[in-house]
């Protein structure tokens, strides 16, 4: 169904593939070859994949990266998860109504399945996570040709960054700012692919550090390798906060990780209308994604009374029409078989639903973007067991991609250095330089439009410090500068000297990340200046002689203008100028254009017909916020005693979503941090079929493959 896929984008390339048919309940659909089967059903408009065994609940996919099972189906029978699967021409895929069968298993009287031996791997260093800072790392230790293995559980290596379609902030010198992520993606893949020391395991997946300073793996998806290595760098990144609210499991809500991976990597359209819930940078880079992608935006809530992702970030959804809702939350997400609409509400200083504010939204998907936590297990583990242990990117710390790009890089210096190699002094401007690029935004400024209304130059509306600096490396006349000793400043236009001013050519307006930087040109028209905006969407949306309305900063409309010309030039990379004509009383304000028509809150029958209790805090075993916080209240602090009694923590997601939530739960009821007993984590990472310890490969047992 062609109004379930991307058929054009401003940024992604549409690769034809070949196109096959399988069936979902018996129903033939067509799927696009190496597409994973939870994209070739959302292709198909179908999210949801069956009814959980307990209480019939719907489920959909969560995390669409292999860590909840929640999206698991029947494929010829046998139980995958959809997010992780390949569709295969004519596979019978089914929806999983209950608990699935035991699939495989050696008819009775058949001899017992032969032990096989594990093959076993030594190595200098192994990297877990092909992300950012794991392909910064190997890059440096690939330079100084120390042994390596990278092992990534995907089907390509980049990490997140494969899924960024806009330009990345940061220095340019130091961390590719200027590039699109996708790009820095292929760029770092071939460096690392071009050192010989440096061996890449694909869909592999670490699934424990062991006391033996060993670390198992799947490798290849099928077969368990055990790894011993001499020092682990652990970048395996980082995993999305869930939110506790009434109707939080229904298909439909998950986290903006998810959808980029729907959207921008498998180009499926999974969503009509789409509501955001949280304002830091991956909530807004969500929204801005699925406008490229030709998804309305209907709103944003931040609990905060302002959003704590970059400014830039903040007014480019603002300019596009999207209603952004500070001092709100989320109260439910309501439907029954899937999300029909949101309801949100504004919240007192203390974050307390205000009774009276609630308002719905008509929707089909929610995103939950409200914070990462690292994946550092494996860096916990090793350090338990001695296992020598470094840690870079989200893994160490949460941070922007630009700055886990740079932790790698020192991370990969120190591990060659402690394994003898000539690596000299890393200057501790390095040190330095990672912790600006770590940095939270800071100050903002009033916008002050530049000086006398004549000749050419450029108007940053970017009034906030954050680390990024491409506008001052590509003027040509060097007249745009920030601070050298800090590129968190802000950067600032140097007044013209006569002869050498600008030159009106627009590079710093198509390089700015933040789509920040407009260039007004008084050179032919004294009173009607032309205005050259940025524009990351499809460079035929407008053309000369239409009329557009024309936004300040922060998405105030200031007129309805005409636009002159639309430049779509190879050396833009993909970013549109749009010129206009604008009078000159407002032309220096203009930073954007409208995209999107006004969002209305429609009064619409609320019907949250769950109670806070009833929300779900342990998805895999559908246990309640209200059984939870009774144990809570009768006094028990240890998270065994709550597994113990209810199941919490058991289902196949590992603990991995719940835990938080528990946590969430104990602060809730005023309990302090330090009287509550967590539970130990344990392997495995993620669950596989017992034989691959066997030396069976996955998937298969000894009587040949399923
Ligand atoms: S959605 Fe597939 S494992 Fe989470």
């Amino acid at each position: 169904m062609a109004e379930y896929r991307i058929e054009s984008h401003p940024i992604l390339p549409i690769e034809k593939r070949p196109i096959f048919t399988f069936t979902w309940q018996g129903r033939k659909f067509d799927a696009k070859q190496g597409e994973t089967i939870s994209s070739a059903l959302f292709a198909n408009g179908v999210r949801t994949f069956g009814h959980h065994a307990k209480d019939g609940a719907p489920q959909g996919i969560f995390c669409a990266n292999g860590q909840c099972a929640q999206c698991l189906v029947l494929a010829d029978g046998h139980p995958v998860k959809s997010c992780m699967e390949l569709i295969r021409p004519d596979v019978r895929v089914e929806p999983v109504e209950g608990l699935p069968q035991l699939p495989w298993g050696p008819d009775p009287g058949s001899p017992s399945p032969r032990i096989r031996k594990i093959e076993e791997v030594r190595v200098p260093v192994l990297i877990i996570g092909g992300g950012p800072a794991g392909l910064s790392a190997a890059i440096e230790l690939g330079r100084r040709g120390v042994e390596t293995i990278v092992i990534d559980d995907k089907h390509r290596l980049g990490g997140k960054l494969v899924l960024q379609t806009h330009r990345f902030f940061g220095s340019i010198e130091t961390v590719y700012a200027g590039t699109r992520g996708i790009d820095i993606a292929t760029r770092l893949e071939n460096e690392v692919r071009s050192r010989p020391s440096v061996r890449i395991w694909l869909q592999s997946t670490a699934l424990a550090v062991y006391s033996d300073k060993k670390v198992g793996v799947l490798k290849g998806g099928s077969r368990y390798v055990l790894v011993e290595p001499s020092v682990l760098l652990v970048t395996s990144g980082a995993r999305e906060k869930n939110l506790a609210f009434p109707g939080n499991t229904l298909p439909g809500v998950y986290g903006a990780g998810a959808f980029q991976t729907l959207v921008n990597r498998d180009l499926v359209r999974p969503s009509k209308r789409l509501f955001i819930v949280g304002g830091g940078n991956v909530g807004l880079i969500a929204g801005y994604h699925a406008l490229q992608a030709g998804i309305p935006v209907v709103g944003l809530v931040e609990a905060m009374p302002e959003c704590g992702g970059y400014k830039v970030h903040k007014d480019k959804l603002a300019r596009f029409g999207v209603p952004i809702h500070t001092s709100h939350t989320i109260l439910s997400a309501n439907g029954v078989d899937s999300v029909e609409s949101v309801t949100i509400v504004k919240v007192d200083p203390r974050f307390r639903p205000l009774p009276g504010t609630e308002r719905s939204f008509s929707c089909d998907t929610v995103l939950i973007a409200v914070g990462l936590d690292p994946v550092n297990e494996f860096f916990v583990k090793a350090k338990e067991f001695g296992l020598p242990a470094f840690a870079a990117g989200d893994a160490e710390e949460i941070a922007e991609a630009s700055a886990a790009i740079f932790s790698g890089k020192i991370r990969g210096l120190e591990v060659a250095k402690s394994l003898g190699a000539d690596v000299g002094e890393i200057s501790p401007d390095w040190y330095d330089t990672a912790e600006i690029l770590k940095s939270k935004p800071g100050k903002t400024e009033k916008e002050e439009p530049p000086g006398p209304e004549k000749g050419a130059f450029p108007v940053l509306h970017c009034v906030q410090e954050i680390p990024c600096d491409p506008c001052t490396a590509v003027c040509p006349r060097d007249l745009i500068k920030i601070d050298p000793g800090d590129i968190r400043r802000l950067p600032v236009f140097l007044a013209r000297e006569e002869g050498k001013g600008c030159t009106g050519c627009e590079k710093c307006v198509a390089i700015c990340p933040g789509l920040a930087v407009t260039l007004v040109d008084f050179r032919k028209d004294a009173e009607f200046p032309t205005v050259a905006i940025p524009y990351e969407f499809l460079k035929e949306s407008f053309e000369a002689g239409d009329r557009v309305t024309v936004q300040d900063t922060e998405g105030a409309p200031l007129g309805n203008v005409e636009v002159v010309a639309v430049k779509a030039v190879k050396a833009n990379d993909r970013t549109v100028i749009i010129k206009v004509r604008a009078p000159k009383e407002y032309a220096k304000r203009i930073a954007g254009i409208r995209i999107q028509p006004e969002q209305k809150s429609e009064p619409m029958d609320l019907y949250v017909n769950r109670t806070e209790d009833d929300t779900i805090v342990c998805r895999c075993e559908r246990v309640t916020a209200g059984t939870i916080r009774n144990l809570i209240r009768k006094g028990v602090r240890d998270i065994n005693q709550i597994k113990a009694l209810t199941r919490t923590s058991m289902g196949s997601c590992g603990a991995k979503t719940c835990t938080p939530l528990v946590h969430n739960l104990f602060r809730e009821e005023g309990v302090p941090e330090s009287e509550i007993v967590d539970q130990p984590k344990r392997p495995l990472f993620m669950e596989v079929p017992l034989g691959v310890f066997a030396g069976l490969p996955s998937g298969e047992d000894d009587h040949g493959p399923k």
